[in-house]
């Protein structure tokens, strides 16, 4: 068969509530222009994030009435311990209440003024915790990554001769080399097996551990067996584990490829390092038996690591963000290619071209987005990566507009819809503006900056 079907029945609904376009535009202005600040209520398809947004299944929402609460020795914990040990065979796995509360405790473990962070490109909450400590974060991907038409197959792949230079010149300044699989705020591209195998080494060879911030693993083991060489005929179970058989440690988000709505872990190898990042959970997130959840979390992450494997599921998955892109690159809009396993990246700075980087072209179609089709997105861009710890403002590597679609929530229609707003925003894209930031904190600024749209 041609279409490719949502592999799942819907069997509870939640309403959207409509709005059009004049009321949109007093919720922009008393949101500041900040789409961070709207009401959800208020918007019709919310693509703000993939991040907690999926649709959990009937078995997981089974699994959460067995979940157990207690405090110490759980047997949700036993079944999520295993649950992911099964994919990823680390000694110590340490659940936390979300991503960032593994960075946290990571980074105030082996971070701190002087040290250094490679990765082929840090997520804004990663770098937020890693400069947060004192240290600086690198971002070392291939210059294809950033070069939104480049069909390389995958566009996360770490520059290897960089890391290498980069080790030479930092060394022991560098507590340990990451890699973000897929490449999040490079456009949701994958990293192949051999990009993480060399990494690895690399970073081995100068006796530097390996994590791995493995957020939508399943995604990029889906990319891996469709486009890698020699790893066609493999489960994804398989590349799995393969992919994070060389890995000294992760930092994990559940509320991604793992279709729960809260939770993460930190997983570690070094009997050490675990036992001090212990200490650290108990202080800050909860007994290591469950780290800052409930324990009926615990029974849904488990599930969905099960479920998340799932070939009809991957395809589908991966099919939703090549379905609107295709569109969208018919247009002529400029799209990140090849299609991302999470998102649809726009590439505004290219078209919005008569709106300077530090006007904020993300932004602008970000705002439009909402104004026009109550379509919520998030910037990634100028507005999230362009303000330095020392103050100064300088473009981003890319002014992007992300499309993240949450797991099994949207249905083709909503695509076709998705597709339509474009349609509109190409009659008027020229006549779209600028912004400029009126108020901001001093980190991850885009969270809560105001904007004003800069006059005609
Ligand atoms: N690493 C990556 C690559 C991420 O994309 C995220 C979150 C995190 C770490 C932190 O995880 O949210 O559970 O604390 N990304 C979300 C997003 C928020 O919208 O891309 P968290």
């Amino acid at each position: 068969m041609k279409t490719i079907i949502e592999p799942f029945r819907i069997k509870s609904v939640e309403p959207i509530r409509f709005t059009n376009v004049a009321e949109r535009q007093g919720f922009l202005k008393k949101a500041h222009y900040n789409l961070f600040a709207l009401k959800s209520d208020d918007v019709i398809i919310d693509l703000l994030t993939d991040s907690g947004t999926s649709a959990m299944s009937a078995a997981q929402w089974g699994a959460i009435m067995n979940g157990d609460e207690s405090y110490a020795g759980s047997p949700s914990f036993g079944r999520f311990e295993a649950a992911v040990r099964d994919l990823m065979d680390f000694s110590h796995i340490i659940p936390t209440h979300q991503g960032r509360a593994a960075e946290a405790i990571l980074f105030s473990l082996i971070g701190g003024k002087g040290k250094a962070i490679p990765s082929n490109t840090h997520f804004d909450t990663t770098r937020g915790n890693i400069e947060g400590s004192g240290a600086t974060a690198h971002d070392l991907v291939i210059a294809e990554g950033r070069d939104p038409e480049n069909l390389h197959p995958f566009k996360g792949n770490m520059d290897l001769e960089k890391l290498e230079a980069f080790l030479n010149e930092h060394g022991a300044a560098v507590p340990c080399v990451m890699i973000t699989i897929t490449n999040n705020a490079g456009g949701g591209q994958p990293v192949s097996l051999a990009n993480i195998k060399e990494t690895a080494k690399i970073a081995h060879a100068h006796n530097v551990p390996f994590i791995i911030d493995a957020c939508r693993f399943a995604e990029n083991a889906w990319f891996i067996k469709q486009r890698e060489k020699g790893q066609g005929d493999r489960s994804i179970k398989s590349i799995v584990r393969d992919m994070f058989s060389e890995a000294d440690g992760m930092t994990m988000s559940a509320k991604k490829d793992a279709f729960a709505n809260i939770g993460g872990w930190l997983a570690l190898n070094d009997d050490q390092l675990a036992q001090k990042a212990r200490t650290r959970l108990i202080q800050t997130e909860g007994f290591p038996t469950y780290g800052g959840l409930a324990g009926r979390d615990l029974d849904a992450i488990a599930l969905g690591l099960k479920e998340i494997i799932d070939e009809d599921y991957l395809r589908y998955r991966v099919r939703t963000n090549e379905y609107i892109v295709e569109r969208l690159d018919r247009m002529g809009v400029p799209v990140v290619k090849p299609a991302g396993g999470h998102a649809v990246f726009i590439d505004a700075r290219a078209w919005l071209s008569h709106i300077e980087p530090l006007q904020y072209p993300g932004q602008a179609l970000a705002v439009a987005l909402y104004e026009l089709g109550g379509i919520r997105s998030c910037e990634i861009g100028t507005v999230m990566f362009g303000r330095a710890p020392d103050g100064s403002e300088s473009p981003a590597a890319m002014d992007l507009v992300r499309l993240a679609m949450p797991r099994r929530v949207y249905t083709q229609s909503h695509a076709d819809y998705i597709v339509e707003v474009f349609e509109e925003i190409v009659a008027i894209k020229d006549q779209l503006r600028g912004y400029e930031i009126v108020e901001e904190p001093p980190m991850m600024r885009h969270f809560t900056a105001k904007f004003a749209p800069l006059a005609k």
